[in-house]
């Protein structure tokens, strides 16, 4: 069994200033996550997700004002242990807006500076950075800056720049929601390549289920503040109702599976298919 890399323990988190009659922007969170797991966060809007982020990269509370109960480990260790820029090397970042995280001249720069910061030898970082542009595939940006490249080249720098650091964990919050179609399929191809090769483990929240219940081993479903499904997607689309009260749609695929199922009695209720390839599949056992 794979060791646990991550783990919330009764997490509460309340920001300052929040009204007495607002609520905890997380509320009671408990979850782990083995070495190597790729999970996706979902939830409607203010459900909490960028919340969980902040605390996986210890940005919260070392950067946010407010009220924290429980406890998260990166692992094995308290965050509150754990100086910040040793976390950064631990626990990568990636938000949406990729130019907010660039800032060096070039790309090999922003490449460096990571790792240049964490004292990473000079050899070492060369090797790192060799290594990163081949796996990311941005050697032909190499010399250029970051700010003349697209918003999906930016976004690929800015996944390499983290890289550099060897972080066990990479924590994405909407990598791709300034991304056009294209840009999005290849974050996604990376964050995969990321997972499946490197062995790394992805915290990713998005908003793009269908795309993500390609890739993600896992689910956490977050409603306001609160953890209220954790599984397969498998498991987790099986209660559309859910989904349904919280306004989340499930995949279309498993809508129509579902409602196959009600007229038709045609599939197994608790095992609908998620992706296209796999209703394909159960519709080819039929025939
Ligand atoms: N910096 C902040 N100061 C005060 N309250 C905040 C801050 N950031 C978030 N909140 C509040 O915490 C709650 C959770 O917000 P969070 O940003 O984590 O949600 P989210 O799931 O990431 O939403 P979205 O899908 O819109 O990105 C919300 O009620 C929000 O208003
Ligand atoms: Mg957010």
């Amino acid at each position: 069994m794979a060791e646990t890399v991550l783990e919330f323990k009764n997490v509460t988190w309340r920001y300052e200033g929040t009204p007495k009659k607002g609520r905890n922007a997380l509320e009671d969170v408990s979850l782990s996550v083995k070495k190597g797991e790729y999970v996706g966060i979902i939830g409607a809007n203010d459900a909490g997700k960028s919340t969980l982020c902040r605390l996986c990269n210890g940005l919260i509370p070392n950067s946010f004002n407010g009220d924290l109960s429980g406890d998260v480990f990166v692992n094995g260790r308290n965050i509150k242990d754990i100086p910040t820029a040793q976390l950064a090397g631990e626990v990568g970042s990636v938000f949406a807006d990729p130019e907010a995280q660039l800032s060096q001249i070039s790309v090999f720069d922003e490449l460096a500076f990571g790792p240049s910061n964490l004292e990473v030898p000079r050899e070492e970082i060369i090797k790192r950075m060799e290594e990163t542009m081949d796996i990311m595939g941005i050697r032909a940006f190499r010399d250029r800056s970051p700010f003349s490249l697209s918003g999906g080249e930016q976004q690929k720098v800015a996944i390499a720049s983290v890289m550099t650091m060897t972080p066990e964990i990479l924590v994405l919050d909407e990598p791709t929601s300034n991304l056009d179609p294209i840009g999005t399929e290849s974050v996604f191809m990376i964050i995969d390549e990321l997972n499946k090769k490197e062995g790394m483990t992805i915290i990713l929240v998005e908003h793009e289920i269908e795309l993500m219940a390609q890739f993600v081993d896992r689910f956490i479903v977050l409603d306001e503040g609160q953890v209220i499904l954790d599984g397969t997607p498998e498991e987790v689309f099986s209660h559309r109702d859910v989904f349904e009260k919280i306004g989340i749609f499930v995949p279309t695929v498993t809508e129509i599976a579902s409602i196959a199922d009600k007229k038709y009695g045609s599939w197994d209720g608790s095992k609908y298919p998620i992706t296209l390839n796999e209703m394909l599949d159960k519709i080819d056992e039929r025939l």
